[in-house]
């Protein structure tokens, strides 16, 4: 494990690192099955989509088949530019979700693979600014890696070093209360558990 880590490590990987993520996400593919669920739960036109920590904007291109109201936002400004040669028609902002100020009446928030970076006391803050964010009926789509527990980990690959937090269901329903409810729930298996939550604004 790497010694005397900074404050901003995980972000600090990315950004040097950020070639090499960008093409090992690439290689995975777009997530076209979840973009296309997530359209399929609101009947309404060009809906508004922001994606959070977006990365090298593996969705972004098809989600732009659905709309053109698309908005990535990522922490790395490595990330971002790759993003912006993969997808220069797509817009994208450089911020740190714990600050992130939402424009307002989105209809859709992607967080594929992001959340995991950070804290319950960080989603806390963030599910009040979604919540103020989005539109009636609007739906919040996330996956996580899920653990035994609420629980943390710093893991570092050929890289460099990254702190993970592993969720469980009920956690991320607690930290989401009661202006939230579920609407979709499912575990994958894949090397680790991961799960895909779908909430709505109540
Ligand atoms: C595992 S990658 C997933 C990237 C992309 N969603 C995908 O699936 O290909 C996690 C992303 O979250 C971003 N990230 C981590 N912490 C963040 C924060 N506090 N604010 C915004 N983005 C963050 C990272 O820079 C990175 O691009």
């Amino acid at each position: 494990m790497a010694k005397n880590l900074r404050k901003n490590f995980t972000r600090e990987t990315y950004d040097k690192a950020a070639r090499g993520y960008a093409k090992k996400f690439k290689d995975l593919g777009a997530r076209t099955q979840d973009v296309d669920k997530a359209f399929s739960l609101i009947d309404k036109e060009n809906l508004s989509v922001v994606e959070i920590g977006c990365g090298a904007g593996r969705e972004a291109e098809y989600i732009l088949t659905k709309t053109d109201r698309y908005l990535g936002m990522d922490i790395s400004t490595e990330m971002l530019e790759i993003a912006k040669e993969n997808v220069p028609e797509a817009d994208f902002a450089q911020a740190d979700i714990d600050t992130y100020q939402f424009p307002k009446g989105v209809d859709i928030v992607f967080a594929f693979a992001s959340l995991l970076h950070s804290s319950k006391e960080s989603l806390f803050g963030l599910f009040t600014r979604m919540h103020n964010a989005l539109n009636e009926d609007g739906i919040v789509y996330m996956s996580l890696k899920r653990g035994d527990s609420y629980s943390t980990a710093v893991v570092e690959d050929q890289y460099g070093p990254r702190k993970f937090y592993y969720y469980t269901r009920e956690t991320l329903l607690e930290i989401a209360g009661s202006k939230f409810e579920e609407v979709f729930y499912e575990e994958q298996e894949r090397i680790e558990t991961w799960f895909t939550v779908i909430l709505r604004k109540k």
